[in-house]
């Protein structure tokens, strides 16, 4: 056996974590729904949840008798509630595809809805004492520091790599406290920031700690030069009112409301008139500022605008003209609130 392995064995079976209320059992419908919910969330949060969820539906199948409501209630306050859709879905796949038997085989546990190949594999691992890897973020934080695999985690190929060191390391008996260990490892001193090399059982053969690069372990995600885009926005102000368009549902700022967006390049004044029937008075450029979105940044100039009372005209379909106050407490995205707040600053 591998030096990890049975340090890490020795090491789950003195100091870590063993009186869990999922724990201490095979039913593999009681370690599916702890897996589910352990996996965005941590044990302390997780316990009361579980133990109200365990006493509402005991069984699999008094889990696809329930309604999707009932169950995302007893989900309500943990968050990421597709899982509890999820689920709620697979248990009802169960019952339809398995005879309400939950499934042994781990590739047809990876099947059911919000079970990937980690969580299958810990539920057969725990459940079924199925020789099996996990590899969920925390093992991947262990397992790069330990072996020093360098790059980023997501990357398929490190990814790979990750996969075919943690199946290297499986254990020939001893499964449970083994995969156990790893994630009370990951959880509880192998932690992303401030881990505790002092107390780990890893210290020695751990290739972080031997050349004290624990900070590059995992490796970053490398960011990618995103897009640019530009857009112009208008801050049309009336009596004291900024006009405001609902965004369409889908895309950036998807449902908020925000300023009119203009062609970048043209005199704003002119495309400002033409849109929205207003008169422009007076137009003078603010500080243009750019936000990142996840896949791409855009650089806003924004054009000051006092619109002629007469000239204003009724709101359009999806328009709306709202005081400072009144924009306080809606919906805008917020480097938009920021701009039409520190307009608010200026004399
Ligand atoms: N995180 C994911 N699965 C877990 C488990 N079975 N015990 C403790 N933490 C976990």
């Amino acid at each position: 056996m591998q030096a990890f392995t049975a340090k890490l064995i020795a090491w789950q079976q003195a100091h870590g974590r063993h009186g869990l209320p999922w724990q201490n059992t095979r039913d593999p419908y009681a370690i599916w729904v702890s897996e589910i919910m352990l996996q965005q969330t941590q044990v302390a949060t997780v316990i009361p949840y579980y133990q109200r969820f365990m006493a509402r539906f005991p069984t699999l199948a008094d889990l696809a008798a329930a309604t999707e409501e009932d169950v995302l209630a007893l989900w309500s306050g943990l968050g990421y509630y597709s899982r509890g859709r999820n689920l709620h879905r697979a248990a009802l796949q169960v019952m339809e595809c398995h005879d309400g038997a939950f499934p042994r085989d781990p590739s047809l546990i990876a099947e059911l809805p919000g079970i990937g190949r980690s969580t299958a594999a810990a539920i057969a691992a725990f459940a079924f004492g199925r020789r099996l890897a996990i590899l969920d973020g925390n093992v991947k934080r262990v397992l790069t520091r330990c072996f020093g695999i360098a790059g980023h985690p997501g990357d398929r190929a490190v990814e790979n790599a990750l996969w075919r060191q943690a199946e290297a390391l499986l254990p020939e008996s001893g499964i449970e406290a083994y995969t156990q260990g790893l994630m009370d490892l990951g959880a509880t001193l192998c932690t992303r920031s401030r881990p505790r090399c002092a107390e780990c059982p890893m210290s020695d053969l751990c290739f972080a700690r031997r050349e004290n690069r624990v900070r590059d372990f995992p490796g970053p995600k490398p960011r990618k030069a995103l897009p640019e885009k530009a857009t112009a926005m208008a801050l049309l102000v009336c009596d004291g009112e900024i006009y405001l368009e609902k965004r369409p549902p889908t895309g950036i700022w998807g449902g908020l409301w925000s300023l009119p967006e203009l062609p970048v390049g043209a005199p704003p004044e002119k495309s400002a008139a033409e849109r929205y029937g207003v008169v422009v008075k007076s137009c003078q450029p603010l500080p243009g500022f750019t936000h990142t979105f996840s896949h791409f940044r855009l650089h806003i100039a924004p054009w000051l605008m006092a619109v002629r009372p007469g000239g204003k005209r009724a709101a359009e379909p999806g328009g709306l003209w709202l005081n400072l106050e009144e924009i306080r407490g809606a919906a805008l995205p917020a480097p938009v609130k920021k701009l039409i707040a520190d307009i608010q600053e200026k004399p």
